[in-house]
């Protein structure tokens, strides 16, 4: 399998003095789900960020390598917008591919609707397409942000946190359509996550973010609150 992203030596700082990355390394292969543990606070939101395009300067290397299809971004706070549809909101994630203008007066091409509505559909979602993002429920909005980010067919997908919000069900059924569509395209996933049994579920190998670097990496399948807890140096868990 191809690498698809390599970061190295990768520092960021917001306000010139407090490093939230310092010397991060990572690296990712085509098709991996790899999910990004850590306390809240610690910047796996700004990593997400760094990667997506969307915070500079750093200091460091941030590469992707034949990512033709670019990166997806499902940001922590899904930012539908509320007055479009679900599958209008889906639509926008063809944005960058087919310029801005006709997408803002929302003249999108018949097939790029057609691809949103399949999108839909493979998340569970046909019947609410055509519902208002502002009349949906937390966890049929966050499909909508999935189905969003895959509408340009990225090589890399960035999920972060994106079923935080979610009750255990549902959590449990997106995070299985999203990772099982994004292997399916050999899509690369990275996910923040909480919740050390989604993980163990769901991702091929857990990376643990602590002071600023990336401190232990695993299979998916062998993080437990113990073992997180052991890693970020957090009191004795039985
Ligand atoms: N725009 C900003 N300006 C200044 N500081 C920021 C900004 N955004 C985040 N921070 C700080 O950077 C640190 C890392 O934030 P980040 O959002 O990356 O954490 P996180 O790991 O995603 O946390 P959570 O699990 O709560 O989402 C935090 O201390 C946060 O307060
Ligand atoms: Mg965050």
């Amino acid at each position: 399998m191809g690498t698809v992203l390599t970061i190295r030596g990768l520092s960021f700082s917001y306000d010139g003095r407090r490093k939230i990355l310092d010397g991060l390394d990572l690296d990712l292969s085509a098709g991996e789900t790899l999910a990004i543990m850590g306390y809240s606070g610690s910047g796996k939101t700004t990593l997400l960020k760094i990667i997506a395009g969307l915070l500079y300067p750093y200091q460091g290397t941030v590469k992707t390598h034949d990512a033709k299809g670019g990166i997806g971004y499902i940001p922590q706070n899904i930012g539908l917008v509320k007055n479009l549809t679900a599958v209008q909101n889906v639509a926008h994630g063809a944005l960058g591919r087919i310029g801005t203008l006709p997408g803002l007066i929302g003249k999108f091409p018949q097939e790029v609707f057609e691809k949103a509505y399949q999108l839909l559909e493979d998340l569970g979602l046909a019947e609410a397409a055509d519902r208002k993002a502002g009349q949906l429920s937390g966890g049929e909005r966050q499909r909508v942000a999935v189905a969003r980010a895959l509408m340009q067919n990225p090589s890399i997908l960035l999920a972060d946190e994106f079923v935080s919000d979610l009750d255990v069900i549902n959590a449990y059924e997106v995070m299985e359509l999203t990772t099982k569509i994004c292997r399916r395209n050999n899509i690369a996933l990275i996910m923040t996550m909480h919740d050390t049994y989604l993980v163990n579920k769901f991702a091929d190998r857990v990376a643990v973010l602590k002071d600023g670097k990336i401190m232990n990496e695993m299979p998916g399948n062998q993080i437990s609150i113990k073992t997180l807890s052991a890693i970020l140096g957090g009191g004795p868990v039985e």
